[in-house]
């Protein structure tokens, strides 16, 4: 017995010395979580402390990491974690300016005040049983102590209470920056439209029932089980490789208009920091074709040959129109009809024959071309959108999902398209009208209403205007174009 047990303590001691820092395996991407066997191997709500953590912090352009609690007062319930069991790198002996620290203990007072609930209480499958935890190194630069995060761990306690309360080196993981940047995607400040944009960015797979039951469980934090579902229902569907880079982009303009040149110095082309006061703006011309509005344009970019470029919308590389220009504003009609999306950009040139000019680099670019939005139909859980398509007036009936019987009641209406507002309800345009039961099933923007959609004939122009009549003469939505 003696022998076995001395030997065990042997092994240990061993097992210890060789599971050393180096075989602490390293992740960068949320595709490099999905291979982690989250329930049977790490407690799903890992995940959970992992993304708090990710957005507690600050991480600046440089990929600078920042602590913004203070762990010697245990905030969050953080504290000094010793390092005793050498499960990570040792550090430079009696320099104080360098510490580990850790958090996710939930039987703690401070956490238990100052966690988010989504830590403290997630539905009960994310539940974990208070061993996961987050590892923190941290240094400190000049007279400021404990700043900088150099390295950022997800470890757990052994679930085996006879190892006391030592860390499990075979379950610890090394996160990147680049991880927790992704995880940051996942902002708990959007709403279900940017809930859509990021599943279109990241290519998930996900269906509408599925997101439906998310929005149930998660409420407006969906994202938080969007990120959850990603990683541990789907993990064997591949992402979008690109999406992180993109939609921190997106987040960086939005977010940050202000603060471009201050953050990103020398990383902006120069020639774009001069170009705040452009505008381009795709906006209706005749005959329902677009029409590109620029003003603002610089002397200094007049000097050299530049051109006004129509692209299908943000993503597109491939031009649809262009025409060179030498004045600071004006107005070129294209002749491309008008569709949503469109977006106009300002490019230098090259030549391309003798006389022929082509664009070449990007100096900058417009809003995309949007439709008027939606109107509620006054007293249903429905909505009218005016869109266009092609050049031509359309319109988009929203019914919620629960809706069920709408049907039946609006089986005396119809949607109606006049050329302007001072049309009377009988003066829609000859043939351009629609029961509201006859519109076309089309493919739901969001996964609580079904939508239908008809095209009119009507050209748009301003002032074109779809109503929604109920029966009658009473009109519940009346919706203009710009
Ligand atoms: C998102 O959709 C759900 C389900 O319809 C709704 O309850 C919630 O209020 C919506 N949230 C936002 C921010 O629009
Ligand atoms: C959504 O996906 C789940 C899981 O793959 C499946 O069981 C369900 O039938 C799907 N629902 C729809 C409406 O496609
Ligand atoms: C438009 O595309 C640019 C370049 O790819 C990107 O930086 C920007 O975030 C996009 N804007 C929107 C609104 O998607
Ligand atoms: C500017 O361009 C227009 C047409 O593209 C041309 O008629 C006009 O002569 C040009 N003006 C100058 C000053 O080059
Ligand atoms: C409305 O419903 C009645 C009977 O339910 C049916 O006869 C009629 O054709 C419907 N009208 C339209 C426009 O669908």
């Amino acid at each position: 017995m003696k022998m076995s047990g001395s030997l065990g303590l042997c092994c240990t001691v061993l097992l210890l010395a060789l599971i050393s820092v180096s075989a602490i395996k390293k992740l960068n991407t949320i595709e490099d979580l999905k291979k982690i066997d989250f329930d049977r191997a790490v407690p799903k709500h890992s995940l959970l402390l992992l993304y708090w953590f990710a957005n507690e912090i600050d991480i600046d352009n440089n990929n600078v990491m920042r602590l913004t609690f203070d762990p010697n007062v245990g905030q969050y319930g953080s504290h000094h974690y010793g390092n005793y069991e050498r499960m990570l790198n040792p550090l430079p002996q009696g320099d104080i300016r360098y510490q580990y620290y850790t958090v996710g203990n939930l039987n703690n007072y401070e956490a238990q005040h100052q966690l988010p609930a989504y830590v403290l209480e997630p539905p009960r499958e994310y539940r974990g049983r208070n061993r996961d935890r987050i590892i923190f190194l941290v240094h400190g630069t000049g007279w400021q102590p404990l700043q900088i995060i150099d390295e950022v761990y997800m470890t757990q306690h052994y679930e085996n209470s006879n190892s006391g309360t030592r860390y499990d080196p075979a379950h610890t993981y090394q996160i990147s920056t680049n991880l927790l940047r992704q995880l940051r995607a996942f902002s708990t400040e959007g709403d279900n439209n940017s809930l859509r944009e990021l599943i279109g960015a990241i290519g998930s797979n996900i269906n509408h029932s599925q997101l439906r039951s998310l929005i149930v469980t998660w409420g407006d934090i969906a994202c938080i089980g969007l990120l959850l579902f990603i990683i541990i229902e789907e993990k064997f569907y591949p992402q979008n490789r690109n999406w992180a880079a993109k939609r921190m982009n997106r987040h960086f303009v939005i977010n940050m208009p202000n603060s471009r040149q201050n953050h990103h110095g020398g990383q902006v082309p120069r020639h774009l920091s001069v170009e705040e006061n452009v505008q381009l703006v795709v906006t209706t011309g005749t005959n329902g074709r677009a029409r590109i509005i620029w003003q603002g344009v610089s002397e200094n970019h007049l000097q050299k040959p530049v051109m006004v470029v129509l692209f299908k919308d943000n993503e597109s590389q491939t031009e649809m129109c262009s025409k060179l220009i030498n004045s600071s504003s004006g107005n070129l009609d294209t002749s491309v009809p008008l569709d949503a999306g469109l977006q106009a950009r300002l490019h230098m040139t090259r030549r391309k024959f003798c006389f022929l000019t082509a664009p070449a680099e990007e100096i900058c670019r417009g809003a995309e071309f949007r439709n008027p939005e939606k109107v509620t139909l006054q007293g249903y859980h429905a909505s009218l959108q005016l869109f266009v398509k092609n050049g031509k007036a359309c319109a988009r009936l929203f019914v919620s999902k629960a809706f069920g019987n709408w049907r039946s009641e609006f089986n005396k209406s119809w949607v109606g398209f006049y050329t302007g507002a001072n049309k009377a309800t009988s003066e829609y345009e000859w043939w351009q009208w629609q029961w509201a039961t006859k519109f076309q099933a089309s493919t739901p923007l969001d996964p609580v209403h079904d939508v239908y959609e008809y095209h009119s004939g009507l050209t748009i122009a301003p002032g074109v205007q779809a109503r929604f009549i109920l029966n009658d003469d009473t009109v519940l939505a009346q919706t203009s174009w710009r």
